[in-house]
């Protein structure tokens, strides 16, 4: 299945580095070519003679070693690299690449390829949830590192909990995934929406929302994953957009509607992830608002933006697939089904934003997937990359192209 791809596996030093002779394993008896990285650390809980047996390759450790391969060793590797995974990643490891060090050969790496990069975080539970490794994996999510686990259960260090790492089958099926999935929407055009509208008050200030993208930015890629030529038009966010994917900045909703209305008539499929302001400032002051020096309120005057979804709802061509998604904070499935009904959307994605690990800002979604023939489909919480894998398979299926047996 990966006959002839070139990737390359970072070991780092954690307990959990005996397996990843197993992914080694794995990936060659899918016919893989495998080149293995080790930190001195990892070189201390498994021998890089393992290593370079299963992989049939030497083991690169040392920066400064004799180059075996090209001249400038790990900048020949990094170039030829179509993978590169670290299994398992130690929070000493993803510390680094989310600040961008490069004081070894592992990390020279990371920074000198444009391939695609996984890590299987591995470490002590509460290692895991220190505040500083989870802001380090939210760094890294938003420049699309993928991040596999970890799994929850027994810990070398006798404690229970999550910060195992993911099971060598897990990593490699999501490189085999990531390999072997078939570009079923390729020639198919899709628009994604993102972030929080901006709807200025003043030249310093203004109204939005708790949008941070990352549930439109997940749903750009795995559209293009999966082959579709794909537009984010996007509100401000902290996010880059996945490679690949044309990111098209807008700052309020006016601008959105206008960047969606002008590539509607091409496009195949338009997901709105993006959490649109209702209303705007009637009129935005030219300078800063000052207090009139009482203290007296101040009365903002709102006037409603066009509903975007509800106008690509009436224009819709038969053969062009709409997404909405709906943020609610009670009545979950009954307030989506009416804005399905209202906006005469093929589907509706609901989250209810008040649960923790779903909505604004996190890193996963809780969704349900509503259509409007009455079907529903509940997803646990998953990563919003997830959610954007399932949502894809969804609108594969309505186009009539599911992978067939
Ligand atoms: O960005 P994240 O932090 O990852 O958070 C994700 C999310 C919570 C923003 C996302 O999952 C989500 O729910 N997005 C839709 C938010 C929203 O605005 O919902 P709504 O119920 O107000 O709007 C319903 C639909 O109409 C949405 O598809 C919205 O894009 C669209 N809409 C709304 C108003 C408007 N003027 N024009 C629109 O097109």
């Amino acid at each position: 299945m990966l006959e002839g791809k070139r990737i390359l596996i970072g070991i780092t030093g954690g307990i959990a580095a005996y397996k990843a002779a197993e992914v080694v394993s794995r990936l060659r008896k899918l016919r893989a070519e495998v080149h293995v990285i080790m930190t001195e650390s990892a070189a201390r809980f498994i021998s890089p003679v393992t290593l370079q047996s299963l992989s049939g390759n030497p083991v690169h450790l040392d920066l400064y070693a004799e180059p075996r391969f090209g001249t400038v060793e790990h900048i020949a590797l990094a170039d030829l690299a179509e993978a590169l995974i670290i299994a398992p990643a130690t929070a000493n490891c993803l510390a680094k690449i989310a600040v961008g060090l490069a004081d070894d050969f592992l990390s020279t790496i990371v920074l000198a390829t444009k391939a695609p990069l996984w890590v299987a975080p591995a470490m002590n539970h509460v290692m895991y949830h220190n505040p500083v490794t989870q802001e380090n994996l939210v760094r890294l999510r938003e420049r699309c590192v993928r991040i596999i686990g970890p799994a929850a259960g027994f810990q070398a260090c006798g404690t229970e909990g999550d910060g195992r790492m993911s099971e060598p089958e897990v990593i490699v099926d999501e490189v085999v995934r990531y390999f072997t999935r078939p570009a079923l929407l390729k020639g198919k055009n899709a628009i994604v929406t993102a972030g929080g509208t901006q709807e200025p008050i003043d030249p310093v200030r203004y109204l939005t929302n708790r949008s941070s993208g990352r549930m439109g930015y997940a749903i750009a890629e795995a559209l293009q994953e999966a082959g579709a030529e794909t537009i984010l038009v996007s509100a401000p966010t902290a996010l880059s957009a996945p490679p690949g994917v044309e990111r098209v900045p807008v700052t309020t909703a006016l601008e959105m509607y206008a960047a969606v209305m002008e590539r509607f008539p091409d496009a195949d499929i338009v997901i709105k992830a993006a959490a649109v302001a209702d209303y705007r400032p009637a009129t935005a002051a030219d300078h800063k608002i000052k207090k009139d020096g009482t203290d007296s309120n101040l009365t903002l005057e709102l006037v409603p933006n066009p509903d975007i979804l509800a106008e690509l709802g009436r224009k819709k061509k038969p053969g062009q697939v709409l997404v909405g998604f709906a943020a609610e904070t009670e009545h979950l499935i009954q307030h989506a089904t009416e804005k399905m009904r209202r906006k005469k959307v093929d589907m509706f994605v609901a989250n209810d934003v008040t649960k923790p690990g779903a909505g604004f800002g996190s890193p996963t979604n809780i969704v349900s997937f509503l259509f409007p023939d009455g079907r529903r489909v509940d997803l646990p919480q998953l990563t919003k990359l997830e959610v954007a894998r399932r949502l894809v398979l969804e609108i594969e299926a309505m186009l009539g192209l599911e992978v067939k047996e």
